[in-house]
């Protein structure tokens, strides 16, 4: 099962209309690299629990046939927790093992290996753990050997840098231990709380350690960061037009039907079907998404999503998220003032 429910509180605005999962990251809605991943680990029934979101998933998703796997929606009726997911997703687990999965996550390396060891394993639950940084704002575990004694929440004293990926191999058995745990101060089922029911029932319990990079795109610099990770890595190409006056440096793609017109591109990058760049400036880990116009500006580091219009801007944009259908442009009628439109929860820098 795939989480794509959640508030999204931490990626206001965007959240307010629409999906996080949908945000694009190097022009791919985040929900598709986990749904690749599961289908590359052999996975063919998907559940993906929904929340008020359900019509934006259900329309970029479909039926799951676009990537050779069955998709069931689950409604889950409020974001009250990972393990309230787990229990409304009950009927479709139907006491079957199945992988827990943070629609929101990207894990680079995917998680074959991962599936691969808890078929071969006779453990309750296998949870993918990695290291990181600053274990203090994450769910962290404490390990003997390679099983799990202790999870904790955002330590202050961390008992390990291993925090928990979002990523989870679980046996029925996690049913009954979500069903047996109280909300948490935040209201919420815990899933590490129920986790810790079934190593406390002395249930095994395993780490599964990733080596690679990952990243829950929960907020925006994280986001920022996953783009830069992806679009390293991407091949360039070039399916639309670039004009004579343009140049090019580095690893760009330029999406079908994209129109580059006296602009300088500096990769990596990525330029949308159906995008126009105008007497711009791209430069490194930008993502501009579909049916976007920017003219006379500069934007770099950033994500553009689909049908933005942005001209005339007198500084360099960096750091940025610009939401669908969002303007930003230069008023030139007095008196000269800043004039917004913002929605709630908005931010905005000004030089
Ligand atoms: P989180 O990022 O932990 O929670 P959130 O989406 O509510 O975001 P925020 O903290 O910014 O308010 O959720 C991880 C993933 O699980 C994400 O894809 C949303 C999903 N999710 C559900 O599907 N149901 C839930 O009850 C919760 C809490 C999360």
């Amino acid at each position: 099962m795939i989480l794509s429910g959640g508030e999204g509180t931490r990626l206001r605005p965007i959240t307010h209309t629409s999906a996080k999962q949908l945000v694009p990251v190097a022009n791919k809605p985040i929900l598709f690299y986990g749904l690749e991943a599961l289908r590359d680990a052999g996975i063919r029934d998907i559940g993906i629990i929904v929340g008020d979101t359900e019509a934006e998933i259900k329309a970029a998703v479909g039926d799951g046939s676009a990537w050779g796997v069955e998709v069931t929606y689950i409604r889950q009726e409020a974001p009250l927790g990972l393990a309230h997911a787990v229990l409304t997703a009950e009927p479709f687990l139907s006491r079957c093992p199945f992988v827990m999965y943070l629609g929101d996550n990207l894990i680079r390396e995917g998680i074959s290996s991962f599936v691969e060891e808890f078929r071969c394993k006779d453990v309750e639950a296998l949870i993918l753990l990695a290291h990181v940084e600053e274990p203090q704002r994450f769910g962290v575990a404490e390990l003997e050997g390679n099983r799990i004694v202790r999870l904790v929440e955002k330590p202050k004293e961390p008992p390990s840098d291993l925090a928990l990926v979002g990523a989870y191999m679980f046996r029925p058995s996690i049913l009954e231990a979500s069903r047996s745990i109280k909300p948490s101060w935040r209201n919420e089922l815990e899933i590490t709380d129920a986790i810790q029911r079934l190593i406390d029932e002395g249930k095994r319990v395993e780490a599964h350690v990733i080596n690679g990079w990952w990243k829950d795109t929960g907020r925006l610099e994280d986001l920022l960061e996953a783009n830069r990770m992806i679009l390293e890595g991407i091949v360039p190409g070039c399916e639309g037009s670039v004009d004579r006056e343009s140049r090019i440096d580095g690893r760009v793609i330029i999406e079908e039907g994209a129109e580059i017109v006296r602009s300088v591109l500096r990769g990596p990058a990525v330029v949308g079907r159906g995008s126009r760049v105008i007497d711009s400036f791209v430069g490194p880990f930008t993502s501009i998404y579909y049916d976007v116009t920017l003219e006379r500006s500069e934007i770099e580091h950033s994500i553009v999503l689909e049908n933005s219009h942005i001209s005339d801007i007198p500084g360099r944009i960096e750091d940025s998220l610009i939401g669908k259908n969002v303007e930003i442009s230069r008023s030139r009628s007095r008196p000269s003032t800043f004039r917004f439109v913002l929605g709630d929860n908005s931010r905005v820098g000004l030089v």
